[in-house]
């Protein structure tokens, strides 16, 4: 398999991108499932994982599922492949955030200093990346939609910080608002550059601001709001020092 490869590489001169995202790459996985009819899945559908995020970035099934995508037949492949609801399964809901963080380190270092992640562990209750994310990781809850969701624990007749859905929610919105004050002054800056005009400032301050941002979306993960929010007011400043900086 190896000599092949290297012989391959010799041949050809090329290199062989070694994330998974070589589309000639077989993958039984893939290979089967996609003649599955829709209704055999239960968690996510075949046609939530073509067009992901992760599909895109070359993620494939096992990496998430388990399981050997070499052999074709059923048995085989499925070697170390559970339901979600088994406890051996990487995505059984507890075992969620080490699956992820395999790949998404910071957040899941942040994730398990936070009471959400010390609930899940003690009673299996508790938002895990799932929840926030769906199993695909496609999306990220809106600020309308975390209240809602939020609340299922968080509200008056529970007693769990009742006020933090709503909160929570301002702070998100804050977060969606700089993201596209980012966005805009990313705009702003390629307009100048093509009116030819010196935008070395406004380019430094928003490289500050993406900055702040990422990391003020891997502090949220803590939950603490209160770092959250001096992050995203750093990155709002910066981005509107980049914007007013374009004359
Ligand atoms: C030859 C076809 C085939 C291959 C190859 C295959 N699967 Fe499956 N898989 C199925 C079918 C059919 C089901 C529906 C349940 C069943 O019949 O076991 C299924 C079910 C599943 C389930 C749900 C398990 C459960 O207990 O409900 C998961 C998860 C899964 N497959 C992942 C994978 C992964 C990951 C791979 C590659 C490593 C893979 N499959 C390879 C055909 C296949
Ligand atoms: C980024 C991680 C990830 C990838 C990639 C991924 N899945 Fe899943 N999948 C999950 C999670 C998590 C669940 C459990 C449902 C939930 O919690 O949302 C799930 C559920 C399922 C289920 C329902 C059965 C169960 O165990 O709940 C099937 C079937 C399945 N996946 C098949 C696949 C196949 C086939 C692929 C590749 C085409 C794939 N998945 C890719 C994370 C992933
Ligand atoms: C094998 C590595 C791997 C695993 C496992 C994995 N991811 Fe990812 N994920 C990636 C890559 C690569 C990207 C592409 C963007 C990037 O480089 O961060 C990504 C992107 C994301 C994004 C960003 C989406 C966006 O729009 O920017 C989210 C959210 C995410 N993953 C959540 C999850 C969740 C939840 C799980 C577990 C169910 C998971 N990931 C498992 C590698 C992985
Ligand atoms: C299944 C129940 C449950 C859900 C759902 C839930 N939480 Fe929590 N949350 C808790 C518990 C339990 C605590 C710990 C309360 C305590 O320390 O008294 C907590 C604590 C918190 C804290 C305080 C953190 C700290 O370290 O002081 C924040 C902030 C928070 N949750 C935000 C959220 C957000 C945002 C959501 C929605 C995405 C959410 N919670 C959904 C159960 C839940
Ligand atoms: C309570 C909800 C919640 C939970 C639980 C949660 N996240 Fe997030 N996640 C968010 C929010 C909100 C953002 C930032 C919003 C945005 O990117 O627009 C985010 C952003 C991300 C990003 C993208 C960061 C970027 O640079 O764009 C990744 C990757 C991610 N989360 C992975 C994870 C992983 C892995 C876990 C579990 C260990 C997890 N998240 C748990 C809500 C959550």
């Amino acid at each position: 398999m190896h000599f092949l490869l290297i012989l391959f590489i010799v041949l050809f001169n090329t290199t062989i991108p070694f994330n998974h995202a070589n589309a000639a790459e077989k993958n039984s996985c893939i290979e089967c499932h996609k003649n599955l009819p829709p209704g055999s899945y239960t968690g996510h559908k075949y046609s939530d994982y073509t067009g992901s995020v992760h599909e895109r970035a070359g993620v494939r099934c096992e990496a998430c599922h388990g399981g050997d995508p070499v052999r074709s037949d059923k048995a085989s492949a499925h070697t170390g492949v559970y339901h979600s609801s088994d406890s051996n399964s990487p995505i059984y809901f507890k075992n969620v955030p080490q699956t992820c963080g395999k790949c998404h380190g910071e957040e899941l270092v942040n994730f398990s200093r936070s009471k959400h992640y010390a609930e899940l562990k003690m009673s299996g209750r508790g938002p895990s990346c799932v929840t926030c994310h769906g199993s695909m990781g496609t999306f990220i809850l809106t600020s309308n939609q975390i209240k809602e969701f939020c609340t299922i624990c968080h509200n008056p007749q529970k007693g769990i910080l009742p006020d933090t859905p709503r909160q929570v929610q301002s702070v998100l919105s804050l977060m969606e608002m700089t993201q596209t004050l980012i966005n805009w002054s990313g705009e702003f800056i390629s307009d100048a550059k093509k009116a030819k005009k010196d935008t070395t400032e406004p380019e430094r301050s928003l490289s500050n601001a993406r900055r702040e941002m990422k990391q003020a979306k891997i502090a949220w993960h803590t939950f603490r709001m209160d770092d959250v929010i001096i992050r995203i007011k750093n990155a709002y400043n910066s981005a509107k020092q980049s914007k007013e900086g374009i004359r």
